[in-house]
């Protein structure tokens, strides 16, 4: 059967100063069907340059060579290669030189009138040197796996088919702080365990079927703390398949459960970080608004004019608190475009109060006086769509043509699409306005604010120190006496201590000026209430308090200004604030006059009453601060 196999390779280095007696050996090897590939050398430098350069299966060395012996050669190989077989072969030698090389380390030894022998003593050699090979090999595994086992990074634990444990390694001391002694014989259940039913469940079930179990367990201290650990547990069966042992291999991970912590206490809290930019974001886009809502609706009308071809288009705004519609973006309409509309009225107002779409195909038909004008302006065909948001319409969109609408339904899609954008951009700027006004109330809901406000604005008049609190004080007193409700009073004061903030609008040169007013200066002087109304009221909880601010320079004949209301269209609250603040504006030191004396303001307001101030008031004013 040896001869049917492919002849195998072997690799002689013959150790032999004759050169025939080489060829010998190598024919000998060759019939024994090894295919030999073979070197010759007889000197130490010789042998060290072939082990260096070569692999060799086998050294076959003789005995004494000019200057070089088998000895030599020996001490050699062994150096390079502890597992090369080294077979002597050499003419007649004692039993003793024969014994004495195989001490030192020679594997073999044939003598040269036996040399039939030399093949099976190199298989024989042959096969030992690979179990030899293969032992070291097994062993430095062993030696590479122990140290694994005890030094590396990983529990292992090693139990019994019990489950009682008979091996801990270095880590397990380390991590545990039990000594090998303490934890040998006990349940390794003690030891460590998944704290959760189901996974202790599966831990049994996957070892019972055989097969490994990995995940999650609590290990348990010396000092009875805990700890997380990822835990691989198998078992190691003998060949009839009986378990013998658990092996467990256990990592600590409480470094990367500290680490997932962390991580995700980041993540919250740069979610909410950014949820709160986003809300700043939110009032940043408030403060802007009117001009985002403007340019929102003038793209939405560029739109709608190059993209469905209609001649001219508008967008009306409700009006909040009132039954009207103003114009907010127009495009291509004349003066009929700049006018409000009034809910139910028309077409538009018919739209905006039904919440459809309202269509005229021939405005010169149409009986309101708006699309009467219309027509006048050169239109024939209109559309009124109302932007509806949460059920209720803010507004309208307006589509005119010179001819007819198409009847195309993607026309008609796209135009409804625009629709609900511009109900959104309205929508948007409504919530966008409150939220600024919340804004603006949060910033100035104390009247303490107020109160310090007013001595500034005192300040900057060259008013004596408390005027403004005077002249609120008094507002207060008379406002009582004349029957204001208590619920308004609040309102009352806020309003007289705000009376004039409408002045910060008023430059110096004005306001200071020592002297009488041009008639420009004066123009800009009877601004202040406008100013005061115009900053007011966007301040929710000083709309109510606004009656003072606005209305304390009209005249009870109506010359007074900004609107010239006369009698009891003037609000109460600032027709007696307009009695006080006269007389004591009267009796200050000013910078365009001296004061006045008590009784010469006192006679003025008594002429004044009926002309100038409510007779009333004037009435009033006389009982309470001096003589009737
Ligand atoms: P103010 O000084 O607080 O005066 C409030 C109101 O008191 C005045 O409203 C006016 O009705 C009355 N009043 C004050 N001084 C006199 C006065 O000498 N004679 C009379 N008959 N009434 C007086 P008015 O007139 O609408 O003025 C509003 C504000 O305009 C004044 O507030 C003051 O700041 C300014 N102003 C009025 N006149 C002059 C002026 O001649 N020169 C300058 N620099 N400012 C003036
Ligand atoms: C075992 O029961 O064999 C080990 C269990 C564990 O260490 O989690
Ligand atoms: C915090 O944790 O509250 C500070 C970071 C943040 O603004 O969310
Ligand atoms: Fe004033
Ligand atoms: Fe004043």
């Amino acid at each position: 059967m040896a001869q049917e196999l492919p002849p195998s390779v072997l690799r002689a280095l013959l150790v032999e100063d004759r050169d025939d007696d080489a060829v010998l050996l190598v024919r000998l090897l060759q019939r024994e069907g090894y295919a030999v590939q073979w070197g010759r050398v007889d000197s130490a430098q010789g042998l060290e340059a072939a082990l260096v350069e070569g692999v060799w299966d086998v050294v076959l060395c003789d005995f004494r060579m000019p200057g070089f012996d088998a000895h030599q050669a020996l001490g050699i190989v062994r150096a390079r290669d502890p597992d090369l077989p080294f077979i002597v072969v050499s003419g007649t030698v004692g039993e003793e030189i024969a014994v004495d090389m195989m001490r030192a380390g020679a594997n073999d030894y044939v003598m040269k009138d036996n040399l039939t022998r030399l093949p099976a003593a190199v298989a024989r050699e042959l096969r030992e040197a690979e179990d030899r090979r293969a032992r070291r090999f097994a062993e430095a595994q062993l030696r590479r796996l122990s140290q694994a086992v005890e030094q590396g990074p990983a529990i292992v634990v090693v139990t019994n088919a019990q489950g009682r444990v008979e091996y801990v390694n270095r880590r397990f001391v380390e991590l545990t702080g039990f000594t090998p002694e303490e934890v040998v014989g006990t349940s390794a259940h003690l030891l460590a365990e998944p704290p959760d039913p189901q996974a202790r469940a599966e831990l049994e079930q996957a070892l019972g079927s055989g097969r490994w179990w990995r995940g999650e367990a609590l290990v348990r201290r010396k000092d009875g703390s805990r700890f997380w650990a990822v835990f691989t547990v198998s078992a190691v069966r003998d060949p009839r398949g009986n378990v013998v042992h658990y092996v467990v291999v256990a990592e600590d991970v409480t470094p990367l459960k500290e680490a997932e912590q962390r991580e995700r206490e980041l993540r919250h809290r740069l979610e909410r970080q950014v949820e709160r930019l986003q809300a700043l974001r939110a009032i940043d886009v408030a403060i802007t608004s009117s001009l985002d809502l403007q340019l929102t609706l003038n793209v939405l009308l560029d739109q709608v004019t190059t993209q469905l071809r209609v001649d001219a288009a508008s967008i009306l705004l409700r009006e909040p608190g009132t039954y009207t519609l103003r114009p907010a973006a127009v495009r291509n309409l004349k003066t009929v475009g700049q006018e409000r509309v009034r809910l139910g009225e028309g077409a538009a107002g018919e739209a905006a109060v039904r919440g459809d779409p309202v269509r005229v195909p021939d405005l010169a038909e149409a009986p309101g006086q708006r699309e009467r004008w219309l027509a006048a302006e050169g239109f024939r065909a209109y559309c009124a769509l109302p932007l509806v948001v949460k059920g209720e319409a803010v507004g309208l969109l307006e589509v005119l043509s010179r001819s007819e609408l198409p009847e195309d339904p993607d026309w008609w899609g796209f135009l409804e699409a625009v629709a609900g954008q511009a109900a959104v951009a309205a929508d948007n700027a409504r919530l966008v306005e409150e939220l600024r006004r919340a804004n603006l109330n949060l910033q100035l809901a104390y009247d303490a604010t107020l109160e310090g406000w007013s001595r500034a604005l005192d300040l900057r008049d060259r008013e004596t120190e408390g005027h403004t609190q005077r002249v609120a004080d008094l507002t207060v007193r008379l406002a009582r006496a004349m029957g204001v409700p208590e619920s308004a009073i609040v309102h009352v004061r806020r309003g007289a201590l705000l009376h004039d903030v409408g002045k910060l609008g008023i430059p110096d040169a004005i306001l200071l000026k020592p002297g009488p007013l041009t008639e420009e200066e004066w123009d800009i002087m009877r601004r202040h209430p406008e100013y005061a109304y115009r900053w007011l009221s966007s301040i929710e909880f000083l709309r109510p308090a606004l009656d003072i601010p606005y209305c304390h320079h009209e005249r009870w004949d109506g010359k007074g200004y900004p609107r010239g209301l006369r009698g009891e269209e003037i609000p109460l609250a600032a027709r007696i604030f307009a009695v006080v603040d006269v007389f004591d504006a009267l009796t200050s030191d000013r910078p365009y006059r001296k004061a006045w004396s008590r009784e010469e303001a006192l006679r003025y307001i008594r002429e004044q009453a009926g002309s100038q101030f409510d007779p009333r008031v004037v009435e009033v004013f006389l009982r309470e601060v001096g003589e009737p």
